[in-house]
């Protein structure tokens, strides 16, 4: 291969790959974006409300402990799927994501933080009680979850992304609401 032929194939590789990363960040983003927007929510909603109605009404489980406990609301559950939906509403208009997408990840990204709340009182935890990666990882593995189910189509390497580095955006995140009065917790 000539000098010449030989730059123009490197060129059309590395734009090729530039696509490629192009594309995989995007999903990323756009399949992040629901959840996290949607787990973010009730910490604001649940603070400016200041009187919230727990969504377990209080009652117990079997062991005699809260089956979810006063930190997941009814405000915070259905204001999370809102919010994280008018996401997936503006991302629709550059046909990024469909609402009925984003509301799939809202959606589960609720259940499953209030999954994770209803394993955490079973182990004896209390509210806001650390439980390192199921408070970091259950509202995303439960939102990818019901979307694959839903739409199926996720790329194992965008999963695993996002898996991999969720924990240390909520650390970071739950850090700056705790700095900002909006979270008791820096956790
Ligand atoms: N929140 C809410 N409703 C939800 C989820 C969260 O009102 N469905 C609010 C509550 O005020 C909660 C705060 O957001 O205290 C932080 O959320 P999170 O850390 O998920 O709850 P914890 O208080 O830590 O409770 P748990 O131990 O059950 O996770
Ligand atoms: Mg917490």
């Amino acid at each position: 291969m000539g000098a010449r032929a030989h730059v123009s194939a490197l060129r059309i590789k590395s734009s090729a790959e530039g696509r490629l990363v192009d594309c995989f960040l995007r999903r990323l983003l756009v399949l992040a974006a629901p959840c996290y927007v949607a787990n973010a929510t009730p910490v604001i909603v649940a603070r400016v409300l200041k009187r919230t109605h727990p969504m377990d009404w209080e009652r117990r489980f079997i062991d005699g402990r809260r089956i979810l406990g006063d930190g997941k609301s009814v405000e915070g559950f259905f204001s999370g799927i809102a919010s994280g939906t008018a996401v997936g509403l503006a991302l629709s208009y550059v046909s990024a994501l469909s609402v009925g997408e984003a509301f799939t990840l809202s959606l589960g990204a609720m259940l499953g933080d209030a999954l994770g709340s209803f394993v955490k009182r079973r182990l004896g935890l209390e509210r806001g009680d650390p439980a390192p990666l199921l408070d970091q990882l259950s509202f995303l593995l439960v939102a990818l979850l019901m979307y694959q189910l839903t739409y199926g189509g996720l790329d194992a390497f965008v999963v695993a992304t996002l898996v991999a580095v969720t924990p240390l955006i909520h650390l970071l995140t739950n850090r700056l609401a705790y700095k900002l009065g909006l979270k008791d917790k820096p956790w």
